[in-house]
Order: structure tokens, then sequence, then C-alpha cells
């Protein structure tokens, strides 16, 4: 049956009406989603949980324009969405940066393709770098980063043009356990102090622990074909009651080194 959601473009940042992406042609052809509607306001952070293979990947790519959908509409604060949405910005579980290029030049060449001059570019990238705690690193190319830091180069280089949405694609899978939760805590921390002008974030997980942990709402995806088959409005001041005042191990700023000591807390619900 059908999901009906209706767009209100003074709220939404996007409105995804009845997508259905289908790949191939003919015989080939194959339904990977079908019927999707979702709607993302401004302060969200909503994540997107759903098995393997159900078109978690493929609605981020429909979101942000690297590719079309079949049929459906993707609004933008009401507007159509035709080709690169300017205003949405990709993180990669793969990291995706450039091998050759150091961690400055990774993060300046978002601003690049979106004509930002030389001098602003290098402001802005030695900033973001600072922000995301790899000062010291801007000469230092992928091979010599961690994954945790290779993730925050990501994050730096998302980041650089002010998405005002920004999409993650399971940035946190290709982590070891403690790196991930020590960036899932510095993430969380950057958005609740308004660290970033980002307004709202759709992450992709297929973690349950993360997706409770990170999100205002979880909307959960089940596969042949790709659907959304449930809406959890979560609301994370409700999820927690902290045990102590809330105590930070911070050095000087949000995602630096050491992760952010984490209130003692209760399951609520
Ligand atoms: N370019 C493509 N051509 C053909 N089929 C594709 C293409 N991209 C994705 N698919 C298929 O569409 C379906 C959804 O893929 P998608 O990558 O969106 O899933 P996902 O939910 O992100 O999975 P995962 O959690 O493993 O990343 C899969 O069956 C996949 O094989
Ligand atoms: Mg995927």
């Amino acid at each position: 049956m059908p999901t009906l959601v209706e767009a209100q473009p003074e709220t939404d940042l996007l409105s995804l009406q009845g997508i259905v992406k289908a790949y191939g042609t003919g015989p080939r052809r194959f339904v990977a989603v079908q019927d999707v509607s979702l709607r993302i306001r401004a302060g969200e952070f909503v994540c997107l949980l759903g098995p393997s293979g159900c078109g978690k990947s493929t609605l981020l790519r429909i979101i942000t324009g690297l590719t079309p959908a079949s049929a459906g509409s993707v609004l933008y604060r009401g507007k159509p969405l035709d080709g690169i949405n300017p205003h949405a910005t990709i993180v990669f579980q793969t990291f995706a940066l450039y091998p050759w290029l150091t961690v400055q030049e990774n993060v300046e060449v978002a601003l690049k393709a979106r004509g930002v001059a030389l001098a602003e570019r290098r402001v802005r990238a030695v900033k973001l770098i600072d922000t995301v705690g790899l000062d010291g690193f801007e000469t230092a190319y992928p091979r010599e980063l961690s994954g945790g830091m290779r993730q925050k180069v990501g994050f730096a280089r998302a980041m650089a043009v002010e998405p005002e949405l920004l999409c993650l694609d399971e940035p946190f899978s290709a982590l070891d356990v403690l790196s991930a939760e020590a960036l899932r805590g510095e993430l969380l921390e950057l958005w609740l102090n308004k660290a970033i002008p980002t307004q709202a974030i759709l992450m992709v997980t297929h973690n349950i622990e993360e997706a409770v942990e990170l999100a205002d709402r979880i909307v959960i995806m089940d596969k042949d074909p790709g659907r959304v088959v449930a809406e959890i409005p979560w609301t994370r001041s409700m999820r927690w009651w902290p045990a102590r005042p809330r105590r930070r191990r911070r050095r000087s700023g949000p995602l630096r080194g050491s992760p952010v000591a984490r209130p003692s807390c209760r399951w609520r619900v």
C-alpha cells in the first residue's frame, strides 16, 4: 500500500514522495527501492536502519542527487531537486579520500569544486581540520592516518561546504569499536552544541545501538523490495537521564583525540 507523507515546505528540508529506484532493464530490471516516502525537518538527526541491500545507500544517492529516482519526487525546501543537491553532502563508509592528496588538500577539494578562492579555502580547511582534532596533520597523506583519523578527514571535507543536510553512509562501520564509539560521541557533541552549521543529519546504519544513541527519529527499512516499514520517533532527552552531573573530559575542542566522557546513564524506556 502506498505510503503517503504530506510535504510541508515551511518546515521540511527534504521530502521524498513515492520514490522508486530500479536498476537494469527488461528481464534484468531490479527494483531496489519501492515507494519510499520520507520527510527530514530542520533540527532532526534521523537514522535509516535496515538490512544489507534494502536500498539505504541508494536513497542517500538519490537525496544528494548522485543518482536519479526512477519514479516519485524529491523536494528540497519544497522545490523539485534537479541534478546534484548543492545543500547536501555525503560521508562514505570507506572514507573515499584521494590517496595522492594531503589531509588539507582532501578537505580543500570540496571547496575548490564549488569555486571558493584559494586563500579562503586554505583558511576554511585549516579551521575544519582543527575542529575535527587533526591539527598538525595538514600535510599528512591518508596512508599515514588511522581509520578513525581518515574518517575525521571525511567529516571535515563534508562539513567544508557547510551542508544544510549532512548524509552519513555507515560512517563508523569500517572503524574498530573504540574508534567508532569515540567518533560517534564527538559527532553527537558537535551536533548538540551546534558547532557545525548543519541543519539536519541523515545517517544510514546497520547498528541498532548506534541508531538509538544518535537519532531523534529512526526510520526502519526492509528489503525485497527496499521499503520503509516503520518509523520510531525518539526524543533524545527522554531516552537518558544522567545518574550524576555530566562531566566532560576535553582537551581543547570536540573531535579531539580521546573519547568524550559519556554520562553515566540508565536506560529509561
Ligand atoms: N548501480 C547499481 N546497479 C545495479 N544494482 C544496484 C546498484 N546499486 C545498488 N544496486 C542494488 O540495489 C540494492 C540496494 O543497494 P544499496 O547499496 O542501496 O543497499 P544498502 O541498503 O545500502 O546495503 P548495504 O547495507 O549492504 O550497504 C542491492 O540489491 C544492490 O545490489
Ligand atoms: Mg549501503
